[in-house]
This record gives structure tokens, C-alpha cells and sequence, in this order.
């Protein structure tokens, strides 16, 4: 069975109706819903549809239902493993979330907001921000992405560290299943064990069980004082010594903690000429530290810098003592995905380990790619305090991405199969902050645990039996 039957006429004009002028598009002006960011898919549908209320929602799961037609959710479009995207059918009929944008209330005494799905992330911020509150889910793509996608995916970023994923944030959803019965649970309530809980059922799901339409967040309170520093290390054993230090020092106030290279910086400064590593001394491995707490934190930070570089653990770092500093240490960070695109990643990874496995796992990693391939070059950064790695590996240097795929053609899956099984060996995850989609259907098949895998099937067949809901990402 085909997972996107073709839509009657009738159907769609049924689906049409139901948003109504203005509400939805066809396939010839629907461009962005097609791209994927790293630019190895594209996706197809038939028709977008825009509802702007969880009723229209309602309605529009009702008739794909009854018509037994696949539906895909999409927020901001920017997952990067085609959970949002049907590269092979062209029957499929995108939900898009982007017209319910409302922050239907913020409630500071409930350290709580309800945002619906298609609200951006750096919406959420400045809202929350207006009222002296954060909301600490955060990521380089918090500009398009949204809510809804965000808790659909799970979404992680730079303070998972300290806040946690998507689902921490999050107090409770409501939902549209399969059947077009509206779930809510929106109460911001700290504490509800009324049986099974739908909001962690769906985080996560991406979108296979139900689309979120409606959320309410945690907010917390503001930081008095934040403070980054960019440390350089001489090894990447120093690099994570020195992140435990911190960790013992610092405690709960070391919000973010991401590693990155000398290679990568250089990536960085290559194509963003404006952005250079501030730090005199090179060294191979950098820790982008944050910290963030009550005030006074930063004599405390240069306190434990200093004692760190008296016993040569930290050869040299900068501290930000200004927010243009600040965010100019960020911007490396954050332009990195960006960099390695443009330098030609055939592989971008997202896999995690056990904190006491980091080492083994870049180090493995780097050799089991240079032994698959010599001259592959890796530029491994990303969320060193969750033992999520990021591997972005390229062809040689003097040989375009292009030329170096099409002279060896099974290069990409080679390199994406071998870094899975170093951390499978190292006792990790094959999908840490990213998810499934359909890019990894075939990853999970193969490593996940049989019990669980069954488990899933069940979950999906009871909530979705005609498997309407973003069919073929997830489950294959
Ligand atoms: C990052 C994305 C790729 O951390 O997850 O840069
Ligand atoms: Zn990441």
C-alpha cells in the first residue's frame, strides 16, 4: 500500500472548502515547503493547506481520514531528516501550522505560556521576554522554527544542558489524532498524573500520531548575569577535563557547553570572513562555555578560569565582557551548520554517546572514516555537554562535493553507516536531537531493539489505524 493514495477532485475541493480562500495553495506555489536545508531532498505534495483555528484542523484530519489520504505537518521547515517532506510521492498534502501563530496567554504567575503550533521560537522569546521570563529552548534555526515542530521533533539546541529537550519545556499539548478528536490539555499545571500523558506520547512522535496544534510552555525566570567564554584546549582530553571542572565548579549555573575545532573555525572564517576566533593562541579543540546565574557570577567564572590555566588545563580563553562579545561568540558557533553546507558535507550526523564515552567516540570516529576513505576531513562540534557530537565529514580537499559523490557513490551511506556503528559500540543513540524523518527509518529498523520497535507499530496502529498521519516518516 502506497503511503499517499491519490485525492479525488472532490476531496479536494472538500479540504479547500474547509480553509476557504487564502487558506491554501497549490503545488506550483509551494516552492518553500519543498526544500530541505541541507539540500538533499525535495519534497512534492499536492495541495498546502493553511488552517487557522485547531476546529479547521479538525475538519481537515476528518475528511483525510474518511478518505484515507496522508497528511504531513509542517512548522518552520527546518528539520533536516524529511520528517517534514515527501520526496517520493507527490499525492501528499501538507498541513502547514504557519497561519495559527497566536500566543494565546502568558501566565507569569504560572511561569507558563500557551503558544500555538506555528508560533517561531524567537517569538516565544521576546514574548516571554516582556514579561522579565525566559523561554530556554534555543537553537540556531529559533527564526523559522516553530512550536509545533519544535515539540513534534523534540527539539534540543544549545541549553539542553541545563533546561532539557523540547518535552522538559513543555506543560501540556493539544492535539488533533487521527480520528479528528481535539485532545487539550493545556492546564499549567506542575503536577498531573492522570494516567498516560499525552504530551510526552506526542513529543517526539513527529507528527505520526497527531498534530500538535497548541502548547503550553515552561517559562522561568531571567538570568541576572550570563557569561561566555570561548576556552581553547591542547587536547580533547583537556577539552573534557576541562568541561568536568566546570561542571564541579559551576554547578546548575553552566547553562551551555559546545565543543568545537580548529578546523571548523577556520571553515567558519573561511566563509564568513567577518567572523574570526578570538582566542591568540590556536589549539586544536575549543569549548564555547556558558553560564548563566544570580549576580556576581562572573568573578566566580574567572575564578575557576584562572585556576584552570594555573594547572595548565586551559592554555588561553576569552571571556565576552560585552553582549556584541557575547554574540560574537555565538555567531561562530551558530554559522557552523552553515559553513559546513557551503564547504560540502556529505554527512552531517546526529548521534549522542554516554558523557564518559565522548572520547572514544570522536576518536573512533575519526579513525574508522580516515581508514573507509583516506583524506576525508570531519569537523566534529556541537553539544559536548549532552554527548551529542555533530560529525560534518568532506571529500578531500581539490575535489568538489559533486564530483567526489558521483565517482563514489555509495560514499554518503558508507560514512553515515560507520558512524553509527561507532556509537552503537559506544553505547549510544543513532538519532539524538533531530529525530527520525525519513532519512533514518532504516537506521532505527536496524538498531532499535525489536520489543521497542514492535511497541511503536502498536502505538501507531491504535491511534492512527488508516495511517494518515505523516505516513513513512517514522515507521517504515
Ligand atoms: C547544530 C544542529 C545541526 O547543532 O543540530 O548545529
Ligand atoms: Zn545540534
Amino acid at each position: 500500500m502506497t503511503d499517499f493514495p491519490q485525492p479525488s477532485e472532490t476531496a479536494l475541493s472538500r479540504l479547500k472548502s474547509v480553509v476557504g480562500e487564502g487558506g491554501w495553495r497549490s503545488s506550483s506555489e509551494a516552492e518553500r515547503y519543498f526544500e530541505d536545508p541541507r539540500g538533499r531532498f525535495t519534497g512534492q505534495a499536492c495541495l498546502i493547506l493553511m488552517p487557522k483555528t485547531t476546529e479547521n484542523v479538525s475538519q481537515i484530519v476528518r475528511i483525510c481520514n474518511e478518505e484515507r489520504l496522508g497528511l504531513i505537518p509542517f512548522g518552520g521547515g527546518t528539520g533536516v531528516v524529511a520528517g517534514q517532506l515527501s520526496p517520493d510521492s507527490g499525492n501528499a498534502i501538507i498541513l502547514s501550522l504557519e497561519r495559527m501563530d497566536q500566543i494565546r496567554h502568558v501566565m507569569p504567575e504560572d511561569y507558563a505560556m500557551v503558544a500555538e503550533a506555528g508560533c517561531i521560537l524567537e517569538n516565544i522569546h521576546a514574548a516571554a521576554d516582556e514579561h522579565g521570563l525566559m523561554y530556554p529552548l534555543s537553537m540556531a534555526s529559533k527564526g523559522s522554527c516553530t512550536v509545533g515542530g519544535n515539540l513534534a521533533t523534540n527539539a534540543g539546541g544549545i541549553q539542553v544542558l541545563r533546561h532539557g529537550n523540547a518535552r522538559d519545556l513543555c506543560l501540556g499539548v493539544e492535539a488533533v489524532l487521527s480520528s479528528g478528536e481535539i485532545i487539550s490539555e493545556l492546564r499549567p499545571l506542575r503536577k498531573n498524573n492522570t494516567g498516560y500523558d499525552m504530551r510526552h506520547l506526542l513529543a517526539g512522535s513527529e507528527g505520526t500520531l497527531g498534530i500538535i496544534t497548541a502548547a503550553t510552555l515552561i517559562l522561568k525566570p531571567q538570568e541576572q548575569e550570563t557569561v561566555t567564554a570561548l576556552c581553547a584546549s591542547s587536547s580533547l582530553d583537556d577539552a573534557l577535563r576541562l568541561f568536568q571542572k566546570l561542571r564541579a565548579d559551576l554547578g546548575e549555573s553552566l547553562s551551555g557547553v559546545e565543543l568545537l575545532s580548529k578546523f571548523g573555525l577556520d571553515l567558519v572564517n573561511h566563509h564568513f570572513p567577518n567572523l574570526k576566533n578570538p582566542v591568540g593562541l590556536a589549539c586544536d579543540w575549543y569549548l564555547l562555555v556558558e553560564i548563566a546565574g544570580q549576580s556576581g557570577l562572573m568573578d566566580r567564572v574567572e575564578a575557576t578560569l584562572a585556576s584552570c590555566m594555573e594547572t595548565g588545563l586551559l592554555p588561553d580563553a576569552v571571556i565576552a565582557n560585552s553582549e556584541a562579545q557575547r554574540a560574537g561568540l555565538w555567531d561562530l558557533r551558530e554559522n557552523t551548520p552553515e559553513a559546513n553546507k557551503m564547504t560540502g558535507a556529505i554527512c552531517n550526523s546526529d548521534t549522542s554517546v554516554p558523557l564518559s564515552q565522548i572520547n572514544q567516540f570522536i576518536t573512533k570516529t575519526h579513525k574508522a572514516i580516515s581508514d573507509l576513505y583516506p583524506g576525508l576531513r570531519i569537523n566534529s562540534y556541537g553539544h559536548v555537554g549532552d554527548g551529542n557530537i555533530h560529525h560534518n565529514v568532506f571529500p578531500p580537499v581539490d575535489i568538489s562535493k559533486a564530483d567526489f559523490v558521483a565517482a563514489n557513490s555509495t560514499i554518503i551511506d558508507l560514512v553515515r553507516e560507520t558512524i553509527n556503528e561507532v556509537t552503537e559500540d559506544c553505547g549510544g543513540s543513532i538519532s539524538a536531537e533531530h529525530g527520525i524523518g525519513r532519512l533514518k527509518v532504516g537506521d532505527l529498523n536496524y538498531y532499535g531493539a525489536q520489543a521497542k520497535l514492535d511497541t511503536i507499530t502498536r502505538i501507531k496502529k491504535a491511534l492512527d489505524p488508516n495511517n494518515i498521519m505523516n505516513p513513512g516518516a517514522l515507521i517504515g
